[in-house]
């Protein structure tokens, strides 16, 4: 049995991950890379929905409420008493994302290595969201293409190995998330839109509405969305002009076609450049069903979907993604400091 500096063997090697840098409060306890523990997750969605969007201040306040008793929680329902015995490793998300919000997942798991004497790695939310297609495909190996598709990204990753990344590509202004929730506030539609719009867009005709092209002025890999939003809202605009109602079904139907269209594009032309076909998606958009089947059934891919409730904001990504980077040799100390902007793709100073 493999032996790390005398700790538990791998495969028991418990992983403490958290996850604070938006909305979402996430707590995972993670055994070796893939076997989860316990997890849970505090979602604020609800409480931002009146302001239509994530209210900073208001997020960083709940995440305080949120952090303690979550993390009780996952220790206890996994049966872990002495946190300073039984943990190797606290992994926590230090960024990209909301400071206010990164910061109170950051000075808690430093708070807790220092207590509890347990060794802490600082995660990129990047590569947290590329890790959870690792948790759940055990047959998923390197090289991959990865695109994360959420609220606040749209990228196209290249990971070559375990903390090897080239990004590909990323959106010069909205990412696809940000795109489907201006739509669908314009629409009327609750927020988040993005699962509403998927919801309707079933019983829509996808050719109703017609939408520019795909990314016409757009550099290499990188995306826009901002052109293809306000094509949307223009419509939306000149119909109600008229007097006319939206047919809210087409109108999502076709606008989530055209942004799939958009990302599927961009992927093509990235298995092309690399040669790379294993073809992996994540973030909160990976849960849109037409995307999922526009990449799943792609002919001559070799596809890797995430579970719906690892593509959005998790824990358990953080913690697998700690955990590699903790196999790979890396380690923060006490000093790390949460990073709104952090790279990734490039070499980072932890
Ligand atoms: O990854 P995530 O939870 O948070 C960020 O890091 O942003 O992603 C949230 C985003 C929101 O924009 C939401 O509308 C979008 O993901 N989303 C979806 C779906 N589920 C969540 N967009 C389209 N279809 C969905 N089913
Ligand atoms: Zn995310």
């Amino acid at each position: 049995m493999q032996l790390l500096f005398g700790m538990r063997p791998l495969d028991r090697f418990l992983t403490l991950g958290i996850e604070s840098s938006c909305d979402d409060t996430s707590i995972a306890l993670l055994e070796g890379q893939r076997k989860i523990l316990s997890w849970n997750i505090s979602s604020q969605t609800e409480r931002h929905a009146a302001f239509g969007g994530v209210v900073p201040e208001y997020a960083s306040r709940m995440h305080l409420e949120a952090i303690l008793p979550l993390t009780r929680e996952v220790l206890a329902n996994a049966g872990v008493s002495d946190p300073a015995r039984e943990l190797d490793l606290i992994a926590v998300t230090r960024g990209p994302g909301l400071m206010g919000s990164l910061l109170v997942g950051v000075m808690t798991a430093k708070a807790f290595a220092q207590a509890w004497g347990v060794p802490l790695i600082g995660v990129n939310h990047l590569e947290g969201h590329i890790f959870a297609n690792v948790v759940d495909h055990e047959e998923l190996d390197f090289p991959f293409l990865c695109m994360v598709v959420s609220g606040g990204h749209t990228e196209i990753v290249l990971a070559r190995a375990s903390g090897d990344y080239q990004m590909l590509g990323a959106t010069q202004d909205d990412a696809a998330g940000e795109a489907f929730d201006k739509v669908a506030k314009v629409l009327g539609l609750p927020y988040p839109g993005g699962p509403v719009i998927d919801r309707l867009a079933k019983q829509g005709d996808p050719k109703a509405f017609h939408f520019p092209a795909v990314l016409p002025n757009i550099e290499g890999l990188n995306f826009s969305f901002s052109g293809l939003k306000t094509a949307a809202i223009n419509q939306i605009n000149t119909l109600r002009q008229k007097g006319a109602e939206v047919p809210v079904e087409d109108f999502c139907a076709s606008f989530q076609a055209a942004v799939v269209r958009n990302l599927i594009t961009r992927l093509e032309q990235a298995v092309e450049q690399t040669g790379v076909k294993s073809v992996a998606i994540s973030g909160g958009v990976a849960a849109n069903s037409a995307f999922r089947d526009a990449v799943a059934t792609h002919p001559g891919w070799n596809a890797f979907l995430p579970s719906k409730m690892f593509c959005t904001d998790n824990a358990v990504m953080v913690a697998a993604a700690g955990y590699a980077a903790f196999m790979r040799g890396e380690r923060s100390d006490i000093g790390m400091a949460a990073d709104p902007a952090l790279d990734f793709g490039e070499d980072e100073v932890i």
